[in-house]
């Protein structure tokens, strides 16, 4: 544990200068028992939840001897690499929520062609993923119009520091409810799955998740799809 908040400490004041990461990162990872203090303390048991440790690491960035500000960049066989390593740990990690997509989402269609690494969720690297109701629709991307109802999206997510340690994000998850089920968030419910398995869906979640994804509009039924270099060219695999 203690290690686990030395890595932390670390990555936060490196990731302090992108205000972004803090603000999303700190609301993505807090669950009932930890809103209750603003404290540095309580900021890095927040932090501290939104990783697990793993022994996976970028070599090269460990070597290094001079370590930069931010999540570094990383090659695309460092990010195969990476997500090879990671994914071992993902499994066990978001197991621990019993949560059916947690176990299921490996098996549907992935979108992206490596995982990509982006700050909306937090400096992280990502793969999208949609279950069999939904792949063929996600899978038109832009004017995607409105996704069937049954539709699952599944983000995992992993940190990379800038020392090279690499640890498991949350798992992100949409779901497509009945049409009626929220007309604002266009029917989509909007979980979290943290490594811990603590799995967050209410109604704080669901404003914070659907205050950025709406502004997609409903033409792309509030997705953001993905960067087009990282997409897949086909997803019949
Ligand atoms: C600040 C904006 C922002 C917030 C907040 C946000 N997202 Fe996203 N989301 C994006 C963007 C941008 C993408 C696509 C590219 C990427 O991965 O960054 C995306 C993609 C996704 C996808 C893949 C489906 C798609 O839109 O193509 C899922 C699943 C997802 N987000 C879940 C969530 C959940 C769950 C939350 C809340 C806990 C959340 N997002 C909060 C911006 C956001």
């Amino acid at each position: 544990m203690e290690l686990i908040i030395i890595v932390l400490r670390r990555s936060t004041a490196l990731f302090a200068t992108t205000a972004i990461v803090l603000l999303i990162g700190s609301g993505l990872v807090r669950n009932g028992s930890e809103t209750n203090g603003s404290s540095a303390v309580a900021q890095e048991a927040q932090v501290a939840t939104a990783g697990a440790l793993t022994s996976c690491t970028v070599p090269r960035l460990v070597r290094r001897t001079a370590v930069g500000p931010g999540p570094p960049k990383l090659t695309e066989a460092e990010i195969v690499a990476a997500y090879d390593c990671v994914s071992t740990y993902m499994a066990v990690a978001y197991a621990r929520s019993n949560h059916e997509t947690a176990a299921a989402y490996r098996s549907w269609t992935r979108f992206s062609r490596t995982a990509y690494p982006a700050e909306a969720h937090g400096a992280r690297f990502l793969n999208n993923y949609a279950n069999e109701v939904g792949r063929d629709a996600y899978g038109k991307f832009e004017g995607v119009g409105t996704m069937p109802t049954g539709s699952v999206l599944a983000k995992d997510s992993f940190i990379v520091t800038p020392a090279g340690a690499i640890l498991v994000g949350p798992l992100y998850v949409m779901e497509k409810r009945t049409a009626g089920f929220s007309e604002a968030a266009r029917d989509w419910f909007y979980q979290t799955i943290k490594p811990d398995g603590a799995v967050r869906a209410d109604g704080e979640i669901q404003k914070f998740c659907n205050d950025c994804h709406r502004r997609a509009g409903a033409v792309d039924d509030h997705l953001m799809f993905l960067p087009l270099r990282y997409r897949k060219a086909s997803t019949s695999d």
